[in-house]
């Protein structure tokens, strides 16, 4: 299948990750399913998704007409029988490999036998989501970074079985979406989670042993090391809650080093997830 032809496909999970990545699917003019817990559940992502884009029009980022191109070709769904057109299906379902493994057995069986089923994940094994499908040679990672409409890169991740004939499809969906697509054998966190996660988890630990302020911590990291944005404020953008997700799973395959400071489970039992709740490391 060649990813310049595709018109439909379908979104699984409409939180942070599934609000953005469908948007830079219906800016290019493709149809896209939306499927969630409920319809209820995909009905309010959409409903934050319009947001953003009213907030880009307010912002002079974007026209009025522009917005409600995008939002004309989104589609909300009851449920995963409405998957039955689509060409290429982009998992973003919270990160529990339990449901993300449900989510490809209930894909595989409503998708046709072509359709190419990607997986967001920041942290599991596309290898094992492709064991729940009869496809596993067109089973992926396709690893989006957050904020999605303006982050460039892609991350696919290859599953053991995953075909070159899916590898050449999705670099050529990256690029069509204006991403600049990197390619990664599959092992736990492949290259940007391996990485950010160390340095995220880090972080907490300095703060959370009285080292410095959060402020302070993150000038050292914008100034010192020419990141764009602070150690900490990132942990409140991608959600304090699934950074403990994510560095857990890591250090169940990659050893106790990734393990998350004890305050990372506190601060999401208090629920300071970040952005998404007004309150994380900082305040909103
Ligand atoms: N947040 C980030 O910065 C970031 C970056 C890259 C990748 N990711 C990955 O993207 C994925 C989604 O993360 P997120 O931050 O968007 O999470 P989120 O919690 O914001 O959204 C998850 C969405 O999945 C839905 N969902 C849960 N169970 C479902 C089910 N059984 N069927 C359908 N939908 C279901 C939820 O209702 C919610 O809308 C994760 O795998 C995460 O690791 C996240």
């Amino acid at each position: 299948m060649k990813a310049e032809t595709i018109n439909h496909a379908v979104v699984v999970g409409v939180g942070t990750m599934g609000q953005g990545i469908v948007q830079v699917m219906a800016q290019v003019g493709i149809e896209v399913t939306v499927v969630d817990i409920t319809r209820e559940h995909a009905q309010k992502g959409v409903g934050v998704l319009q947001e953003n884009l009213n907030r880009r029009v307010a912002q002079g980022k974007m026209t009025a007409h522009q917005a409600q191109a995008i939002l004309q070709h989104v589609h909300v769904a009851d449920g995963f029988p409405a998957c039955g057109q689509a060409q290429v299906a982009i998992e973003a379902v919270v990160e529990d490999r339990n449901i993300k493994r449900d989510v490809f057995r209930q894909l595989d069986n409503v998708c046709p036998p072509d359709t190419v089923l990607l997986t967001n994940t920041s942290t599991l094994s596309p290898t094992d989501l492709a064991s729940m499908t009869r496809r596993p040679q067109a089973v992926a990672g396709f690893h989006f970074m957050n904020p999605v409409p303006v982050m460039k890169l892609v991350e696919i991740v290859t599953g053991l079985d995953t075909a070159p004939e899916t590898v050449t499809f999705a670099r050529e969906l990256a690029r069509r979406l204006g991403k600049v697509p990197v390619v990664a054998r599959e092992h736990p966190g492949g290259i940007v989670s391996r990485i950010m996660i160390a340095m995220r988890n880090e972080a907490i630990r300095i703060y959370a042993e009285g080292i410095a302020s959060a402020q302070d911590i993150d000038q050292a990291m914008m100034l010192g090391g020419n990141w764009p944005m602070g150690p900490l404020a990132l942990t409140d953008l991608v959600g304090v809650d699934i950074h403990l997700h994510n560095a857990e799973s890591l250090s169940r395959d990659l050893g106790p080093c990734y393990m998350p400071p004890p305050l990372v489970k506190i601060m999401v039992r208090a629920g300071k997830l970040g952005r998404k709740t007004g309150e994380g490391f900082f305040k909103y």
